[in-house]
């Protein structure tokens, strides 16, 4: 288990690193939330236990040339049966708030019908046990892995998808609702459209700009239906969606830049934002759309009323800018990590804040996403020394802090990822955890930055 209160000093042995500052003397508020994320696919394995049913996830990891090395998450870190040592780990870290997702086609067969209550069962064995170690759970209803059996009737390209997930949602909610404060709806519709319906790259592997945007609005629609289903249960809980923002900036000073920043700004921001917020599309964004995708005959009478019920938080994950030329391509600026997507830029994260707060008014914020990837290896002394995370959430930290004291309501931090696990395309090669995963033991191992979190989380302070 993480040491905990260990100094990262203690642990600088390791000649040739780049030491990071122990501290930049930031503090942050009192009851300032520090925590730590995952998902259900990429971290449970037990992918056909307990009357679980398949996945879109788990018929595209079998597809041969879809995932690198032929990963799937048939047993990825086999959390399904080690959670109670896994929560352990986190209580030693220190961890005060452990955002999971919920396997829709655990809970729910075929994602219709009645609760399948062994798997229901799961996770009221993994809230009990994070109550139990004084640790606040938050829950996502959808992340990514839409039961195969609703994608073979036409998955999120069908309206029928949205009314099915908010069932789950009641169901969902109906039985947790009470002890689980936080609820996200999706995870990252953007990603879902852009990746599983534009450049095919995650499930379900679609590359059909005319279909991938009827899917933004059924989803939005399918958050909106679920927070209305699931409001009844949460008592005085709470539910928002989990929207990863870009911040967008011209690549130079021309007007041909900036009139490309902003279309850009829509398809990666204002998209997601302005049905909840606003209730509307974005028109440019919208119009542009219109030029390929019939998106707008699926909008119907009564629909964006749904999708912009009050929410009492926005869950924001942030990993990278975007910076955008006058003919509308993108440029890299900064370094990047291992994710060949990723440029490093901790300001972006200050950016996004302070614009939501501006353009959608003071609405409850929490990180549910920040990390990195990076090429970590288990020493021959046992340890595990990834000082470009420290240094990477470092600045990101201070980034928040920035945030806060230009007045945005930021409540809590969730790191991505509490430990290694399938990256969804890129499998296991790439390891975002704060904790090693050694998948032939299964053995964990905190990395340094497990521990320099500790001390973080201990001090209120970076
Ligand atoms: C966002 C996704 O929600 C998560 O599942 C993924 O692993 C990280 N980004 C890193 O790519």
């Amino acid at each position: 288990a993480a040491a905990v209160g260990t100094t990262v000093a203690a642990c600088d042995d390791s000649p040739g690193q780049p030491i990071p500052e122990p501290t930049l003397g930031l503090s942050f508020p009192t009851g300032f939330v520090w925590g730590a994320a995952t998902s259900a696919y990429q971290i449970e394995g037990a992918a056909a236990e307990d009357g679980r049913t398949p996945s879109v996830w788990d018929t595209f990891s079998h597809t041969p040339g879809k995932v690198r090395n032929g990963d799937t998450g048939d047993v990825a870190a086999d959390h399904y049966h080690r959670f109670a040592a896994d929560l352990d780990l986190m209580k030693s870290i220190g961890l005060s708030s452990y955002r999971f997702s919920i396997s829709w086609p655990r809970v729910i067969r075929d994602g219709k019908g009645p609760i399948n209550q062994q798997g229901l069962d799961f996770y009221k064995r993994l809230v009990d046990g994070l109550h139990e170690r004084g640790i606040t759970p938050m829950a996502t209803l959808y992340h990514w892995d839409t039961p195969q059996a609703l994608q073979d009737a036409g998955g999120w390209e069908n309206r029928d998808t949205a009314y099915r997930f908010a069932e789950y949602a009641a169901a969902v909610t109906e039985a947790l609702g009470e002890s689980v404060p936080t609820w996200l709806t999706l995870n990252e519709p953007k990603t879902v459209v852009q990746n599983g319906y534009l450049n095919g790259g995650h499930a379900p592997g679609f590359r059909d700009p005319s279909k991938a945007y009827v899917v933004a609005h059924h989803l939005m629609l399918a958050h909106g239906l679920a927070v209305e289903a699931a409001r009844p249960h949460i008592g005085g809980g709470r539910i928002g969606p989990a929207l990863n923002l870009h911040p967008c900036y011209p690549a130079d000073e021309s007007p041909e830049a900036a009139e490309q920043t902003h279309l850009m700004d829509g398809y990666e921001n204002r998209l997601y934002l302005d049905p909840v917020f606003r209730g509307e599309y974005p028109r440019d964004t919208l119009e542009s759309i219109a030029e390929f995708s019939p998106m707008a005959k699926y909008i119907k009478d009564g629909d964006l009323k749904i999708i912009s019920a009050p929410i009492d938080v926005l869950a924001v994950q942030y990993y990278t800018p975007i910076y955008v030329t006058a003919t509308g391509g993108t440029v890299q600026k900064h370094p990047l990590t291992e994710a060949f997507w990723q440029q490093i830029y901790p300001r972006g994260l200050t950016d996004i804040l302070v614009r939501v707060k501006k353009d959608y008014g003071d609405v409850p914020l929490t990180i549910t996403e920040n990390g990195l990837p990076t090429p970590d290896q288990l020493g021959e002394d046992g340890k595990v020394d990834d000082a470009g995370r420290i240094a990477f959430l470092r600045d990101h930290f201070a980034a928040a802090h920035a945030a806060i004291a230009q007045g945005v309501r930021l409540e809590s931090y969730h790191v991505w990822s509490f430990m290694d696990n399938f990256e969804w395309q890129e499998g296991y090669e790439q390891r975002w955890g704060l904790i090693y995963v050694d998948y032939p033991t299964q053995r964990r191992i905190p990395k340094r930055s497990a521990l320099w979190y500790s001390d973080v989380i201990h001090a209120n302070k970076v």
